[in-house]
């Protein structure tokens, strides 16, 4: 691709323009699509709005190029709905409620993304989240990890849910430089019941997950082009809900509650209680989302999955970048394919980049203190 692009001076001026060209030789190329020259032309020229099918298939590459997605071999089946021209308050949040009801697909899950104008912004990082409560003793209330998301969203105004250890929590839509709460209604944010095939004590634990991670703190960069708001989503591998969020100690933590429902004796970890507990968590995930025919991946499937989106990826002529310690899943990792595999964790566009969390922005205009 680099020979195409020419060297342009180190302003960022350039580095768009550059990346632009780049991107648009790529899709090119990659798609026959005709007028290559004269989509350069008008890049040379100053601004250039993409086309929806130019951001479809930028947010598809962005897909295929993130280093610590095992789930990339469905990348060219990504829908994008291009939002370009929303930038309210009511119609963000209209709109990505489409998304989760499209994206659920009554359980055969599709993978989605809405990209939405300028000056929105979603202050969650992912539109599911649990509530994490603190408690006055310091312990948490929920999920721990969006304590901090929780905290903010009570500043900007919310009142709390019912307290328990599922609350999905609202969303905080900004718009204009005014953030908005926006509650949920159960059916956007679908979820499953953990229960366990043969160990009924499991099912009790009352532990639950929503069926849809959709991240929506990744800015899309595409052709030196950064959107903000492209909130996205696949579907779940089990082991992230059942080998970290449910098990981590600073999560959910909830080896110990499966261990006491499994019966096993828990001195000593030499017991490898720990182990067999998080294995039949990772049982009862599985088991629990085909029950409600709710699309999962599984470890073992998806890492052979990778291989075949490698094979495919070197027939293209194109290489793979990848992070090992994300590919490779926390659960059983040395019985995968990619356990003695190495990747070069290079990060090439189009690409998605982490954002600061809104709660860590000194932005004036959003603080309800000083409205
Ligand atoms: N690990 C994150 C979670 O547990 C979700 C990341 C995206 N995962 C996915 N399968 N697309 O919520």
């Amino acid at each position: 691709m680099a020979a195409s692009v020419p060297q342009p001076n180190q302003t960022p001026q350039a580095g768009a323009l550059a990346e632009a060209l780049e991107f648009l030789h790529l899709y090119h190329t990659e798609t026959s699509r005709p007028g290559l020259r004269q989509r350069q032309a008008e890049a040379y020229r100053g601004h250039l709005p993409l086309s929806t099918d130019e951001l479809t298939f930028g947010a598809r590459v962005a897909w295929r190029n993130s280093t610590r997605c095992v789930g990339r071999l469905p990348w060219q089946t990504l829908r994008v709905n291009d939002l370009r021209h929303v930038t309210d308050h009511d119609g963000v949040f209209t709109h990505l409620l489409a998304h989760l009801r499209g994206a659920l697909n009554g359980g055969r899950i599709l993978p989605t993304m809405s990209v939405f104008g300028p000056g929105v912004r979603i202050h969650n990082d992912q539109l599911i989240r649990y509530a994490g409560y603190r408690q006055p003793d310091g312990r948490v209330i929920g999920d721990p990890r969006n304590a901090d998301l929780t905290d903010h969203l009570r500043r900007l105004g919310w009142a709390g849910g019912p307290g328990t250890r599922f609350d999905v929590l609202p969303l905080a839509i900004e718009a204009g430089g005014q953030a908005r709460l926006f509650d949920l209604p159960a059916d956007a944010a679908h979820e499953v019941h953990i229960t366990h095939p043969t160990c009924p004590a499991i099912g009790e634990l009352g532990l639950r997950w929503h069926a849809l991670p959709v991240i929506s703190n990744l800015t899309l960069e595409v052709a030196g082009e950064s959107f903000q708001v492209a909130p996205f989503n696949g579907w779940y591998l089990q082991t992230e809900i059942a080998a970290r969020n449910l098990s981590d100690e600073g999560r959910y933590d909830q080896l110990p509650a499966v261990a006491a429902a499994l019966g096993l004796e828990t001195t000593s970890r030499r017991s490898l209680w720990v182990d067999r507990a998080l294995l039949e968590l990772n049982v009862a995930v599985l088991h629990s989302f085909d029950q409600a025919g709710v699309r999962i991946a599984d470890h073992h499937a998806v890492t052979r999955q990778f291989q075949h989106f490698e094979t495919l990826e070197a027939r293209a002529g194109r290489p793979v970048q990848g992070r090992w310690s994300w590919l490779v899943p926390p659960m059983a990792p040395a019985t995968t394919p990619l356990w003695d595999r190495r990747y070069d964790d290079r990060e090439v566009r189009p690409n998605f980049t982490p954002q600061r969390p809104a709660w860590r922005e000194a932005r004036p205009g959003v603080c309800p203190f000083h409205p």
